[in-house]
């Protein structure tokens, strides 16, 4: 494991999604007041692009059909209204170090 930068601190503001690479892999950062977090980029119902998705009270919607995501460890809080049971997010451990943002990717 290692921790890769992927942003300035200062260029997120409380609710902002950011996506960001690491290598090959695409990764959604989440800021939630001063708190980030880093899943996987693209939804577990039909791979939206969930950096184009929104915060609301402190989770992670998809815009497409509204799965609701926790952020802090991927999990889902509810799937697609009408859907069955979707997977969680990959999560990964995020934090600030010196203004940076840094992930941790294996
Ligand atoms: S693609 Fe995200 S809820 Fe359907």
């Amino acid at each position: 494991m290692a921790w890769f930068k992927v942003g300035k601190e200062t260029s997120m503001k409380d609710g902002d999604l950011m996506k960001a690479k690491v290598g090959d892999l695409e990764i959604l950062i989440i800021r939630i007041k001063n708190n980030f977090y880093a899943t996987s980029c693209y939804c577990t119902h039909e791979d939206y692009d969930l950096s184009e998705g929104f915060v609301d009270d402190g989770k992670l919607i998809c815009p497409n059909h509204f799965a609701t995501f926790e952020p802090s460890n991927g999990s889902v809080v509810s799937p697609p209204e009408g859907s069955g049971d979707i997977s969680p997010l990959k999560s990964y451990k995020a934090k600030v170090e010196n203004g940076e943002i840094l992930v941790e990717v294996a």
